[in-house]
């Protein structure tokens, strides 16, 4: 008798676990193809690098927005660094005040042109290595610059990397702008926005700069 009653909850519970199973399933599925078919419509990342040019007109009225400022700064944070020190500081910049204060300060870096974003590169300078090894900064930012610049573009933006550091003028007049403190120095500021114009990306490849083997 007892065991009667047991038995159609039993079915119930086994029926209700098949169904759930089965819609996760599904829906793993449905995500898959969804993956697949956005994987296949996105450019490949040697596409993104050829196509890639400096952009320095912009869209006045289209700011960047906050989820593609995560998306630039995980590409930055995603760069290779000597003994993996990660020497980086990012300063993002977005308050049209500090905007002009820095194209005041560095007047080749286009932010006039209407960006909305800039993102300056800083190193550590004391990145906990010795001797030499200490300059290692440099290559490190750079990294997380070219990283940034490639995101930007894939992510349907312009961006041009206007070089600070080591021009002891620009260094300062950032420093002040952003209130970097000492130990720190700013390699360029990173300036973005929608692109007004899309510049073709240079041909650069030479023959005569490749060596095989030997110089
Ligand atoms: C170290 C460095 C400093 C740069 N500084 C500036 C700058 O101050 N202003 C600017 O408009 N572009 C600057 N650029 C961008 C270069 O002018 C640009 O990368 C170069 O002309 C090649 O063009 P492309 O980026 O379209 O391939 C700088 C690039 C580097 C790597």
């Amino acid at each position: 008798m007892k065991s009667n009653k047991i038995l159609p909850w039993t079915v119930v519970a086994l029926c209700i676990a098949f169904f759930a199973i089965a819609g996760l399933f599904v829906r793993y599925m449905l995500k898959t193809e969804e993956t697949f078919a956005r994987l296949k419509s996105e450019p490949g990342v040697l596409e993104t690098i050829a196509t890639r040019a400096s952009v320095r007109m912009f869209d006045k009225t289209r700011a960047v927005e906050e989820e593609k400022i995560k998306e630039l700064l995980k590409a930055g944070f995603a760069a290779p660094t000597a003994v993996d020190k990660r020497p980086w500081e990012f300063v993002v910049v977005t308050e049209p005040e500090t905007l002009a204060a820095l194209d005041a300060v560095h007047p080749h870096a286009r932010i006039g042109n209407g960006a909305s974003l800039v993102i300056a590169v800083c190193g550590t300078l004391d990145n906990g290595l010795d001797g030499r090894a200490k300059e290692y900064w440099i290559q490190d930012c750079s990294a997380a610059t070219q990283n940034i610049l490639l995101a930007a573009h894939g992510l349907g933006l312009g961006a041009v990397w206007c070089g600070v550091h080591p021009i002891e003028e620009r260094v300062a007049g950032v420093k002040r702008v952003l209130g970097i403190p000492e130990g720190y120095a700013p390699l360029n500021l990173i300036t973005i926005g929608y692109p007004a114009v899309h510049p073709a990306p240079k041909n650069k490849w030479d023959d005569a700069k490749i060596h095989r083997n030997r110089w």
